[in-house]
């Protein structure tokens, strides 16, 4: 399955001896993502390409923290990890490389923070005032716990949730312009000019770097707090790439334990039973609606066309890692 091997892959993954949630599903695309993410994200945050879905966001702030928890997501992008921590009345802070990016989620920040509170929607714990003192750094996640000792001292072991996702590969990213003679593709590159330090960037160093993000993120945890790592598998010229497979492995080479796992699915489930949908007839059973993007769509149809029987991804591995002695494993 993965055709890419790492230094990491030698780990093997440490699973916490209550076992680990297998089989749990997230439905995080029941909503269309511009509906999850409409009045919450200014309008530049469509610009990048690799954005985690809001109710996802949510759903993993709402299951691993409380109110008043702080949130850290040191690989913020636009920022739906802090929105989405502060609308579920949390406290965040993210930690950003790329200059607009770390821009963008301190304006999409500042919204959630100044939300009235009966439009702060998130979950129903969340529901009331929305949480504030977030901050953004710009900053590179390697040095996460260096960084965090410098500008923020009070949040180094305070932090309940690490809620991240590392960049993934360019091809299926991007939006799409109609013209004349075909279709353009724009906003698909994580930054204007190459750095070394975006892992987005350096592929050939992923295990490395993701290692070094999620040591420095146990080092600012708490004793019993969360690491949620969301991934999404993804194909390079045709060949599966098993990006959740290396975040595992780097996790085990980070001291890190798996205490959990799910699937967080993007399709919506339509309900045959739901007459506002007049093409279910209810005996067809219901139906899932894949979720992906135009690019994605596209290497599908290009990849069956020579012959390759594919298969769209309509998913993120997401998993969840602690502390090993909050695991029970010393
Ligand atoms: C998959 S995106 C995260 C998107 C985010 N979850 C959201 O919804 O906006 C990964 C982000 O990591 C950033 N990044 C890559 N390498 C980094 C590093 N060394 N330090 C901090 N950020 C980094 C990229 O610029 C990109 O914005």
């Amino acid at each position: 399955m993965n055709g890419h091997s790492s230094p990491a892959d030698d780990h093997t993954v440490p699973v916490s001896p209550a076992g680990t949630g297998v089989g749990r599903v997230w439905w995080c695309a029941q909503r269309s993502p511009v509906v999850q993410r409409r009045g919450r994200l200014g309008t530049e945050s469509v610009a990048h390409p690799a954005r985690m879905l809001p109710d996802l966001a949510a759903h993993a702030i709402a299951a691993y923290s409380r109110p008043g928890d702080l949130v850290l997501d040191p690989m913020c992008g636009i920022g739906t990890t802090l929105v989405e921590a502060v609308h579920a009345r949390r406290r965040a802070i993210g930690v950003e490389l790329e200059a607009r990016w770390a821009r963008v989620s301190t304006d999409n920040l500042a919204l959630a923070e100044s939300t009235p509170p009966d439009t702060a929607t998130g979950t129903a714990e969340g529901s009331g005032a929305a949480g504030s003192g977030g901050r953004v750094l710009r900053g590179d996640a390697r040095d996460v716990d260096h960084l965090l000792r410098r500008e923020c001292p009070g949040a180094v072991g305070d932090v309940a949730l690490v809620l991240t996702s590392p960049p993934y590969g360019a091809g299926v990213h991007g939006q799409v312009t109609g013209t004349t003679t075909g279709v353009s593709k724009h906003d698909h590159h994580y930054a204007p000019t190459r750095h070394s330090g975006n892992l987005a960037h350096t592929p050939g160093r992923l295990a490395e770097n993701m290692t070094r993000i999620l040591a420095g993120s146990a080092r600012v945890l708490r004793p019993d707090g969360r690491i949620v790592v969301v991934a999404r598998p993804w194909r390079r010229h045709g060949v599966l790439v098993d990006l959740p497979g290396q975040v595992t492995a780097c996790a085990a080479a980070a001291g890190l334990v798996l205490v959990d796992r799910a699937v967080a699915v993007l399709a919506r489930l339509d309900d045959p039973t739901d007459h506002r949908h007049p093409e279910h007839d209810g005996a067809a059973g219901a139906r899932l609606v894949v979720r992906a993007s135009f690019f994605a769509r596209h290497n599908l149809l290009r990849a069956r066309a020579a012959g390759d029987p594919v298969h769209l991804i309509a998913h993120e591995d997401v998993y969840v890692f602690a502390h090993p002695r909050e695991a029970g494993l010393r």
